[in-house]
């Protein structure tokens, strides 16, 4: 038996350390957040992509009374992004959300299935993806490339492994 660790690094920021670009990134998913369409969970998430072309595509969450029907911001960010600008690689995700209750002090991380679609993008563009959180305020994190957010994940390498056209 062998025991292995993975060692996962990202950055804590405050606001006055971000980059103009960065800060730009945060601003357009939080006004974008207020889109959301979230009558079931009262939880507002805006995500805005920036690529690699300097342009920047922003999708929120829509939510569905047939709750799986749903989707979450970074997706519909993503998909936005790709169905305007196919095989434009994309530099940075930012995301962040609004509640109902109090204000979020905590960066907010994408789900499992957006972290999947973050990486099949990484994939595409052969190359990694900063993920930058934050909530309506307080630590700004960032981590630089979606994979190391989701160890072990399925990729496509192994379908072309095991399996032919
Ligand atoms: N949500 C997102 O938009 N992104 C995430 O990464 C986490 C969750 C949305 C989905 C749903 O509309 C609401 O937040 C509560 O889960």
């Amino acid at each position: 038996m062998q025991n292995k660790q993975l060692v996962l690094s990202y950055q804590i920021f405050e606001l006055s350390e971000l980059s103009q670009s960065d800060c730009e990134l945060l601003t357009r998913a939080r006004e974008v957040a207020k889109n959301a369409y979230a009558p079931y969970s009262h939880f507002k998430v805006g995500a805005a992509v920036l690529l690699e072309n300097s342009e920047i595509v922003v999708g929120c969450n829509q939510e569905n009374a047939a709750y799986p029907s749903g989707l979450c911001a970074e997706r519909i960010a993503l998909f936005s992004a790709y169905a305007q600008f196919p095989m434009i690689p994309v530099d940075t995700i930012a995301i962040t959300a609004i509640g109902n209750k109090s204000v979020i002090e905590e960066p907010i991380s994408p789900c499992g299935s957006c972290r999947q679609v973050i990486t099949e993008f990484e994939s595409i563009s052969k190359r990694p993806i900063r993920i930058l959180m934050q909530g309506e305020k307080g630590a700004i994190m960032c981590i630089d490339g979606a994979s190391t957010m989701l160890p072990f994940m399925f990729a496509e390498d192994v379908l072309k492994r095991y399996t032919k056209e």
